[in-house]
């Protein structure tokens, strides 16, 4: 299963998507976590100190993939062991920094992007192996072909009238590309006015409320690993993997 954690900026989307690789490792799947921000932070919330040099930025790598055949760049180059080669691993979780993906889908056809493209959309995956990607504020920015390859886009919505509106439009945007499963999780949720709030708004799209947690952002500023965090929105986050694989069959 593909998942893309989007919303807002600064709504949780790292936070939800490091805690959701904790959810998914504890039932033994194998997680690939994608950390698709342009300014990479997902990788911190996991606990990695060093420097991570982003895909994207890899661009002999890039360029010698995507190297000319004749007169034009190949259209399919080989990606299959970019994940493998280039990845972080943290116990039994993967993770890749791939950078910015430049108008991606947008027509873009320069070899870098087919590459990063191509990466995205053919990480094929066998039962029991989820991909979480973390993905930059918004989503007109990040490349629609993509963002189309996943199996579900959970949006993170804070209870305050600008992040609905976001959430609005990267819902619009979702069926545009025919996304059939777009859900929403209620972040710094207070309360049965904050859920009644955005319930009003999206109804049964909204699958779960996560409280907030003071001890979410002391771990952030101390820079400790979110794998270790063990608080009621952890809770949450287990009850929202149910839920996701109960509406996604390709994951047991
Ligand atoms: N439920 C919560 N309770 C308390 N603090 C939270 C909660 N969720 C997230 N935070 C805190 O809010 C801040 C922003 O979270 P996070 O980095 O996950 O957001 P983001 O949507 O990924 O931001 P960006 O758009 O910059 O990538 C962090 O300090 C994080 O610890
Ligand atoms: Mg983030």
């Amino acid at each position: 299963m593909k998942l893309a954690v989007c919303g807002k900026g600064g709504v949780g989307k790292s936070t939800v998507s490091a805690l959701l690789c904790k959810a998914f490792l504890e039932d033994g799947a194998k997680v690939l976590a994608i950390d698709a921000d342009p300014s990479p932070h997902l990788f911190r919330l996991l606990g990695v100190k060093e420097e991570v040099t982003p895909i994207a930025e890899m661009s002999d790598l890039l360029a010698e993939r995507a190297q000319k055949e004749g007169p034009f760049y190949t259209l399919n180059p080989y990606v299959e062991d970019i994940p493998e080669k280039f990845s972080i691993d943290i116990g039994n979780l993967k993770l890749m920094v791939l950078g910015e993906i430049k108008k991606a889908g947008g027509g873009c056809a320069c070899p870098e992007q087919t590459v990063l493209r191509r990466l995205l959309f053919h990480l094929l995956l066998g039962p029991n192996e989820v991909v979480i990607i973390d993905t930059e504020a918004g989503i007109e920015h990040f490349g629609r072909a993509s963002i189309a390859s996943v199996d579900v886009l959970l949006v993170v919505t804070q209870p305050y009238k600008g992040s609905i509106e976001t959430t609005k439009k990267i819902l619009e945007f979702a069926k545009e590309l025919k996304i059939s499963r777009s859900l929403i999780v209620g972040n710094c949720i207070e309360g049965e006015t904050d859920k009644k709030y955005l319930l009003d708004e999206f109804g049964e799209k909204v699958v779960e409320f996560l409280p907030s947690d003071p001890k979410l952002r002391s771990f952030e500023r101390q820079e400790k690993s979110l794998l270790e965090y063990d608080g009621e929105v952890y809770w949450g986050i287990i009850s929202l993997k149910k839920k996701i694989l109960g509406i996604n069959s390709s994951i047991k």
